[in-house]
This record gives C-alpha cells, structure tokens and sequence, in this order.
C-alpha cells in the first residue's frame, strides 16, 4: 500500500477500506509516514469527509494504536464522561463526587490544559499534596474502595490520537466531525468504561459552532459507542461563554466545592446535573432524568457529595481538609475588579479570549513544558444578557503580577460584545441524543 495513492484516492472522494486506515493510522504512528503526507491526508478528509464506516474504521484503528484499559476488576458498572472542549469547564470535579456517592464507579482518565482550555490533572493538583500519576493497582483499588478515582492519562492510551491531534493542531484541520469523533472516542474506548456520556459543547468557544454541526458530531459519535457496545449518550451545551464564574485551577476547584455544598451558579449546575443525571440512568440506577437527578440533588443537600470529594482527594494524596476550608487553596496575591467601558448589555463572549486571559496570568501552558500558577484566573459576575454599567465590575481578574493583570484586563475587555438591546439568553442545554 502507498501512502501517495491513498492520499490522491481521498482527495478525489474516495472511500477507504478498513485495512486502508488502518495502513494510515500505524504507518504515522510508527514513524514509516511523515509528517507531510500525513498533513495532506487529513486536509483531504478534511474537505472531503469521511462516511460513518470509515469514521468507525479510523476511531478503531486509533484505539488499537495502544493499550485498551482493562477495568474488569472493578465492580459494578463503570461510568465516563468526556467534553469536546470549553472554558470554565469543571463538570467533572462536580460529577465524579456526586456519582461516587451514589455507589456508582467512575474511572477517569482526564488531560492537562494545553492552550486556552483547562485541564482537570491540573485543577486537581491545587489540592495540596494530589497526585495524579497513581498505578494502574492504586487507580483500580480506589475505584473499588471511594468509587472514584482521576488519573493523568497514560501515553500508551491511543498514542495515534496523540500525534495525530499535534498535527491537526497545526494545519488547521482540527474542526472536522469524523476527526473529532475518532479523535474523542478512540481515547474512550480505549479507556474501558461501560457507559460514556458525551458533553458536546455548541457556541462561539466551540469547535462546533452551530447546532447543525454540533448535533452531526454527537450523532457520529454515538454510532460509534454503540457499535463498540458502549452505552452512549450526547448531552449538546451551549459554550457562548465560559462555564459558570471562574476560570482558572484553584478558583475553578473551589466552584465546584460550591455547587457540591448546593451554591453553585444555574447554568454550571444544570450542566452538571444534567450529564450526571445520564450517568445514573447509563449505569442502571433511575429510569427517568427527574428520577436520577432527585438522587443527585440528594446527595448535595445531604453533603455526602462533598464527603465524598474530601475522600477522594485524601485517597489520591491530597489534603481533604481543603475541601471544607476552601480559604487553603493558593491565593493570588492581587484581586482586581474589571470594570466595563460603557454601559448596555453582554451580548456576546469570545470565549477563547476569556481563556488568553487566564492563560497571559500564567494560569494555563503555552507549550507542554510551561510550568503554571495556580492561584490566578478570572471571576465573572457578569453573564450574557446581564446589563452592565460602567461604575459596576463585570469580573474580578486574579493576578500575582502587575503586568500579566494588565495584559489580562485587556484580553477580558476585547472577549465581550456590550449594546443597548438586551438579546435572547440561549438555553444551556440544548438536546440530548442516544
Ligand atoms: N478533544 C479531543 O480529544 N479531540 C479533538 O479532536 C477535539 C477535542
């Protein structure tokens, strides 16, 4: 097989055999295909798509580039759940708590920030002492044990996805379904969970920015659990603005304790108790979304939730006191208000603007070697459709250097959109699909 070939047969709209991919995906990953050829192939998928059968035959190939997790170990059924990507997204640190209280085992594999996203490895490790690294023996015992446990993913874990996603990253082929879908669910599959819950996010800070596109990636990537015998569901969010106030490590881990103690922001709240809600049914526990989130909501006014997160952070090192006494994470040393220039209403965000900002403040990676700062992010008081005036702050930026707050302050003040109507606040979540 010839990589020219396969490269001009896509180009002309062609269709790939299974051995075809799998010829691509092996041939990059071990190195036998450059960099070049590669790039050309995926801007030709890029305009001329991949059909379902070969969006499944790329997903399977990618996860087969490595190990498949075995969690037979664990008991019961096991649940993940996985974002497409967004800004102030720390559903996770609120599910996993909620779940685990209910007995339900959640073993998850999550990532590092890298750009302006966060990563929940990252978050986590603001908890004093958290360690993420834990063996594949300590993951599984503490699933069986807290039933929860969040590991940095291995390198072994779909490998293909991890060169493959480096080059789309640079040739602008990132936004495709069927790259996307293969990209998201070769890692899931991979990782052994029984039923995974998909959180596709839809907005302008979105790699999916209309509800067409969106709803064609989560249909793609429900086919393709399904097929490999995954129950799955998308819940499709809206990602017009960052999720719920903070952005930034440690502030983020402290709104999640918030939500966890029953004084979480709405939009954050439905957003997680949604995807959680979809988890209890995957998993057996509730029939209905009302049913399931009664047990959720039980688990917050009881408190067990966030006993449940104290467990959790002990069991991986941490310091659980931190999750009673939130005054312990690291403390910018600077909290500055942000004060719009005019007044009228927040009509739009660039989300990836909000994200530069924490990023410029050190709280996010440029490169993967950059060492972040915990402490410093954004607070946002302020939603779109809120009025704003300029006496009022609209956000909080948090800072330990002058110059970074500054070049901060700039980047929040160009991401939002302020005019004299009021528009219409878009739902948050938007529809489900299984
Ligand atoms: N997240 C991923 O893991 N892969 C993509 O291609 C996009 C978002």
């Amino acid at each position: 097989m010839n990589m020219y070939d396969l490269i001009l047969k896509k180009r002309n709209g062609g269709v790939l055999s299974k051995e075809e991919i799998h010829h691509i995906v092996m041939g990059y990953t071990e190195g036998t295909i450059p960099d070049y050829q590669m790039s050309a192939f995926l801007m030709a998928v890029y305009f001329q798509g991949m059909n379902p059968q070969e969006t499944v035959d790329l997903t399977l190939a990618m996860a087969d580039s490595g190990e498949w997790l075995d969690l037979s170990e664990i008991h019961g059924i096991k649940v993940d759940k996985h974002s497409t990507g967004g800004v102030g997204d720390k559903t996770s640190l609120i599910i996993g708590p909620m779940l685990a209280a209910l007995g339900i085992p959640v073993a998850k594999m999550s990532g590092r920030g890298l750009g302006h996203t966060g990563g929940t490895i990252d978050k986590l490790e603001s908890i004093e002492g958290f360690q993420t690294g834990i063996s594949r023996e300590q993951f599984i015992e503490n699933v069986n044990r807290v039933k929860l446990a969040i590991a940095g993913q291995t390198a072994n874990l779909a490998p293909a996805d991890k060169k493959i996603y480096a080059l789309r990253d640079v040739t602008a082929t990132v936004d495709n379904p069927s790259l996307i879908a293969a990209s998201i669910m070769s890692k899931k599959l991979a990782s052994g969970a029984d039923v995974i819950v998909l959180d596709v996010k839809v907005g302008s800070g979105a790699f999916m920015q209309t509800l067409e596109d969106a709803e064609e990636l989560a249909k793609t990537m429900v086919s393709i659990g399904t097929m490999a015998g995954k129950k799955t569901y998308a819940v499709i969010t809206d990602m017009n603005e960052p999720l719920g106030e903070m952005v930034g490590n440690a502030l983020e881990v402290q709104e999640a304790i918030q939500v966890l103690k029953g004084q979480g922001e709405e939009r954050l709240t439905k957003v997680a108790m949604t995807l959680a809600a979809y988890m209890v049914m995957g998993a057996g526990k509730a029939t209905t979304v009302e049913e399931a989130e009664g047990m959720l909501q039980e688990t917050i006014d009881s408190g067990r939730a966030l006993d449940k997160f104290a467990e959790f952070a002990e069991a991986q090192g941490g310091n659980p006191a931190f999750i009673y006494e939130p005054e312990r994470f690291p403390k910018a040393e600077y909290i500055e208000p942000v004060y719009p220039k005019v007044s009228g209403y927040l009509v739009a965000c660039k989300n990836s603007e909000v994200g530069m900002s924490s990023l410029v403040l050190g709280g996010g990676r440029e490169t993967k070697e950059s060492v972040i700062d915990l402490a410093v992010g954004i607070r946002l008081v302020k939603h779109l459709g809120d009025a704003v005036q300029p006496e009022e702050p609209f956000a909080y930026i948090y800072a330990n250097d002058k110059k970074k707050l500054e070049a901060a302050r700039e980047r929040l003040l160009n991401a939002y959109t302020i005019q004299t109507e009021p528009v219409e606040v878009e739902p948050v979540i938007k529809k489900v699909l299984f």
